[in-house]
């Protein structure tokens, strides 16, 4: 944990650490289709994780796009979009010579996504590409269009017989939200594992592509020394935030349906909590892995009506003047009805009843609009069991407190009890810091360019398994349905605050939430 840089990784680009040890898969030559491939999540995010890993060479040499989308364009105009998505939104400055590599390589195909004769069509194109390559390439669907359409595309692949390939892989990308609640979710997982077998299935979470996420397993279990601890006997709770200072921006129709219990707590929060209390695997092979996820999250009982009541806060921000700019309140926001009952914010006390932590709270927290963007997890320690210093030195002590922050200045920080330096013995706080920033000095990539590089080889760890999301949504579902007939009662908080002070009540007694 000392803060001297040491070199820069020795690392093949894009590798994933997790599964290291195993036979790394290679990236078959392939076919990717996007479907909303004009929509924001493709230009902002896909598209230019496309170009990082053209540019670190991390595409098979055979890769071909097709951009589907509802309206008529041409393969040109296609590629321009796509052209000016990377230049806006790429981490790095795009070499032209990759650029017009990559954009060669992209095609437009007209698919109004409902529409049982654009298939055809898209399925004589898929079949042209293969032609060209003199061989089947695997095929890659990526679904990022609005969540209504994941179920008609996949019915609709299957009728143009494009869901199976005798000679080559096919795979499918789900973006989320996979499902509004726990029934919408298994109506969908119905259709989905009707069309194709678990295995072509990547629903995307991605946290799971960030660096520091992944980073949760690697501290857990390449390090000996948190193990002994990692349990009920040493921590007293553990705080996991996901903090952000930013409004709903544009996105009012798909958050005001959404609210932040569905849009971070259910998939991205719920994550990180199954990586920090998963039991360790055999091997870092998929299946291995996600068998123990869901094993905490079937651990978790589905709150009752009351225990929502007392476990749960939601809330809206109210308007305010966030570093001095003023900010309308959430009611207040273009496209949201005056009287929306959609929480902008959301705390959870939960518990996971195993060995390992029963008795111990996970206090989950999240909003828009808070005082600062921040994800991390706080493993507070409980203090020691007797402090036999004279009664001035026993003043500044404090229980350990592990700090794992996912982002900004990604690293650890534990801190640790130590004496000030003089002629008495008093005690205070110092913190041991790892910084991703100072002790790699590299850039970390983008979660999609992981999440996309690992989907076409098959590598499936970093994705949500069926029972996976099925197990998170029966953790949600109770709430959602407590919250809907107005329990508990909608709290509010000013825009730049750190949240409600209702938020304060669910920690008990002694406990505080972590600055924000
Ligand atoms: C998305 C949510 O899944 O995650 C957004 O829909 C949120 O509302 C975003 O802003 C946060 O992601 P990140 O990577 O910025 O923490």
């Amino acid at each position: 944990m000392a803060t001297t840089p040491t070199e820069a990784p020795d690392r093949e680009a894009g590798e994933n650490p997790l599964v290291e040890g195993l036979e790394r898969l290679p990236v078959a030559p392939t076919t990717l289709v996007i479907f909303g491939a004009s929509g924001d999540l493709a230009k902002r995010k896909l598209l230019p994780a496309l170009y990082n890993l053209a540019h670190e060479g991390a595409l098979p040499e055979r890769f071909n796009l097709i951009g589907c989308a509802r309206r008529e364009q041409s393969d040109d105009e296609f590629r321009e979009m796509a052209r000016e998505s990377i230049e806006a939104n790429s981490r790095r400055d795009p070499d032209s010579q990759v650029l017009d590599g990559l954009l060669e390589r992209m095609r437009y195909a007209a698919v109004p996504f409902d529409d049982s004769e654009a298939y055809p069509k898209l399925a004589d194109m898929i079949e042209e590409l293969d032609e060209e390559a003199g061989q089947p390439l695997s095929r890659m669907y990526y679904l990022s269009t609005a969540p209504e359409f994941f179920s008609v595309i996949a019915e609709e692949l299957k009728a143009a017989g494009l869901h199976r390939h005798k000679q080559a892989d096919v795979r499918v990308v789900i973006e989320k939200p996979f499902g509004t609640d726990l029934e919408s979710a298994r109506k969908l997982q119905k259709v989905i594992s009707s069309v194709f077998r678990e295995r072509q299935v990547f629903r995307i979470d991605h946290y799971l592509g960030k660096e520091t996420v992944q980073n949760v397993l690697a501290f857990r279990f390449a390090n000996l020394m948190f193990e002994p601890v990692w349990s009920r006997n040493f921590i007293d709770h553990v705080q996991i935030t996901a903090a952000e200072d930013i409004g709903i921006g544009s996105r009012a129709g798909y958050y005001d349906q959404s609210g932040a219990l569905r849009d971070l707590v259910q998939n991205h929060m719920l994550q990180l909590l199954t990586l920090l209390c998963m039991e360790p695997p055999s091997s870092f092979d998929a299946d291995k892995v996600r068998d123990e996820k869901v094993k905490v999250l079937d651990a978790i009982t589905p709150p009752t009506e009351e225990e929502v009541e007392r476990g749960t806060v939601r809330a809206q921000y109210t308007a305010g003047s966030p570093g001095g700019e003023d900010v309308p309140g959430y009611l207040q926001e273009e496209g949201v009805p005056d009287d929306s009952q959609t929480e902008t914010y959301a705390a959870l006390r939960l518990e996971v009843h195993n060995w390992r932590w029963q008795g111990v709270p996970f206090f989950l927290r999240t909003g828009k609009r808070l005082a600062r963007k921040t994800t991390e997890i706080a493993v507070q320690l409980k203090p020691v069991p007797h402090l036999a210093f004279a009664s001035d030195g026993s003043v500044g002590v404090q229980p350990n407190l592990l700090i794992l922050a996912v982002q900004p200045n990604e690293g650890v920080s534990l801190s640790l009890g130590a004496k000030i330096p003089g002629s008495r013995m008093r005690i205070r706080p110092v913190n041991m810091e790892f910084l991703y920033g100072s002790s790699f000095m590299s850039q970390s990539p983008e979660a999609y360019e992981r999440l996309i590089q690992d989907a076409m080889r098959g590598e499936a760890t970093l994705f949500t398994r069926d029972d996976e999301v099925i197990g998170q949504w029966s953790i949600i579902d109770p709430i959602l349905k407590a919250w809907h007939s107005g329990k508990p009662a909608m709290a509010k908080y000013e825009a730049g605050a750190p949240g409600p002070p209702e938020a304060q009540d669910l920690l008990g007694r002694g406990r505080s939430w972590r600055g924000l």
